[in-house]
């Protein structure tokens, strides 16, 4: 089942908030401002409902700058060294936004743009249809590049997204979903009592700037083992900084398990089946108080962690990642689930 309403105007362009719900009470709401998902309401095991992400109430807040509260980002989520890249022998020179860096696309990336929108329904899934396209030489990438994301929630508690794009130059592309995720429900504290999973062996490290240094490293014995579930928490101490790292999944093809995170306090538990090659685990170490959230929650450092499903972090400039130049009469595919359970007592 799916509503629309008016959710304000961005240079008369109309910003709709689409509610999609499912039979089980699964609401999920969603904008075509940055392909932000706004809120996800689930009952928790006492049938509370909860809503397990952070955003904010208005359509002002979200132009306003933040941290990628929930939005689609691209055309490369993650960071570019220098905004710097060679590309069939010709340099590029992109925004940079992050330091000396550049970061999920630029100030002006896919979580600004308002996209085209479609809503639909198909059995028990409802969904929204969002096309973007991205003119050549935005925030300095080569090419017209045409994104198609599809959001839908199904009868599973699932909220898929399945996301493409065709270019008309050769171009990197890398895109993700940005939701901070926080299954005690949002502004109720940190995510630090989380039970998290996550299937890969190997991560990649990064420098001071959280560029990559090349090496897929083994991170048995590590803070970054997280093969078992264990609390966020248990080796927080060891990480400077906190966690944001890129995860190397396990993987064979196709959609796979890439992470479990369980509230013990809801008894809600997410997995994360993604296609892609990598997963960034975000602690949510930026969050500082200064925001004000949904419900006037106050949004602390750690209240809320990001997974988010992409290609390794700078793969333009490191020959030993997985490749993410798209070519003309190729498709970029990929599709990542976020499946919601609720674990009794
Ligand atoms: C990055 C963080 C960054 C955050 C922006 C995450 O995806 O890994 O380093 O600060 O996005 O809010």
């Amino acid at each position: 089942m799916f509503k629309q309403q008016p959710f304000g105007t961005i240079a008369d362009q109309e910003i709709i908030l689409y509610t999609l719900e499912n039979k089980n009470g699964m609401i999920v709401r969603l904008t075509n401002f940055g392909g932000i998902v706004t809120s996800i309401h689930l009952p928790d095991r006492d049938g509370k409902p909860r809503d397990v992400v952070l955003g904010f109430d208005s359509l002002h807040s979200y132009i306003d700058e933040h941290p990628y509260f929930g939005c689609i980002v691209g055309r490369y989520a993650n960071r570019i060294a220098h905004g710097q890249f060679t590309l069939d022998g010709v340099s590029y020179q992109l925004a940079k936004n992050n330091g000396e860096n550049h970061l999920h696309g630029g100030p002006e990336g896919f979580d600004k743009k308002v996209w085209q929108a479609e809503s639909f329904q198909h059995g028990d899934d409802a969904g929204v249809i969002l096309e973007y396209l991205s003119p050549d030489g935005e925030e300095g990438y080569p090419g017209n590049l045409k994104v198609r994301v599809v959001y839908s929630l199904t009868g599973e508690n699932e909220l898929k997204i399945d996301y493409t794009a065709e270019c008309d130059a050769p171009t990197p592309v890398n895109l993700t979903h940005h939701s901070y995720f926080n299954l005690n429900g949002q502004g109720e504290g940190d995510i630090l009592g989380h039970e998290l999973m996550i299937n890969a062996d190997r991560y990649t490290p990064v420098d001071e700037g959280l560029i990559p240094t090349g090496v897929l490293q083994d991170l048995t014995g590590t803070p970054m083992d997280f093969r078992s579930p264990k609390t966020i928490g248990q080796d927080f101490d060891q990480v400077p900084g906190g966690y944001d790292h890129n995860f190397v999944l396990n993987k064979k093809g196709g959609l796979s398990l890439a992470a479990r995170l369980k509230s013990t306090v809801t008894g809600i538990v997410m997995d994360v089946l993604t296609t892609q090659p990598g997963l960034q685990f975000y602690s949510g170490n930026f969050l500082d108080g200064s925001l004000a959230g949904k419900e006037g929650k106050v949004y602390q450092k750690n209240y809320g962690l990001c997974l988010e499903t992409q290609h390794f972090p700078d793969s333009p400039n490191q020959p030993s990642f997985p490749d993410v130049i798209l070519r003309p009469g190729e498709k970029f595919h990929h599709q990542t689930i976020y499946k919601f359970n609720i674990e009794a007592y």
